[in-house]
């Protein structure tokens, strides 16, 4: 059993499409353990995309996602992780086969809609950033 820590973006927000994201995830059949709104001071946006603080792109993203109310979500089930990267398609919205998250709903590279873990260690890194032991529940 994985987790992995998924954040509906302000682009995707804006536009109205939490639920029709969440119904993605759920399809699936990786259950929702844990979920929360949001909206990000630029300390923990910059602590969540740190892997990142050396590329060209890192302040932009921090600003971006720090711009508005964002869903926090834990979902849970048999590789996960590759599971939610799959149905989210390629970061780059026009790479992103259609069918995928991104590739129905993404703009662009950055208001690309979604994030999703990339490895089980990432993931635990993630999910405590923004999540207490008894907000993840068990059900
Ligand atoms: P995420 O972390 O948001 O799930 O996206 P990802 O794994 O598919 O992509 P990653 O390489 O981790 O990049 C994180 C986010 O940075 C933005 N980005 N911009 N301008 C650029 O070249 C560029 N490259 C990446 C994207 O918004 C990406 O989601
Ligand atoms: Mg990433």
């Amino acid at each position: 059993m994985e987790k992995s820590l998924v954040i509906i973006k302000p682009d995707a927000m804006q536009r109205g499409l939490a639920g029709t994201i969440i119904a993605r995830l759920e399809q699936t059949g990786l259950k929702m353990v844990a979920i929360k709104m949001l909206h990000l001071n630029k300390a923990l946006a910059q602590e969540h995309y740190s892997v990142h603080k050396n590329k060209p792109f890192f302040n932009d993203l921090v600003n971006y996602i720090s711009s508005a109310p964002i869903i926090i979500a834990v979902f849970q089930g048999e590789k996960a992780i590759e599971v939610i990267r799959r149905i989210m398609g390629a970061t780059d919205p026009a790479k992103a086969e259609a069918g995928t998250i991104r590739g129905d709903f993404g703009l662009d590279i950055e208001h690309n809609s979604v994030h999703g873990s990339d490895s089980v260690e990432t993931a635990e890194k993630e999910i405590k950033l923004f999540f207490s032991e008894d907000e993840i529940y068990t059900y």
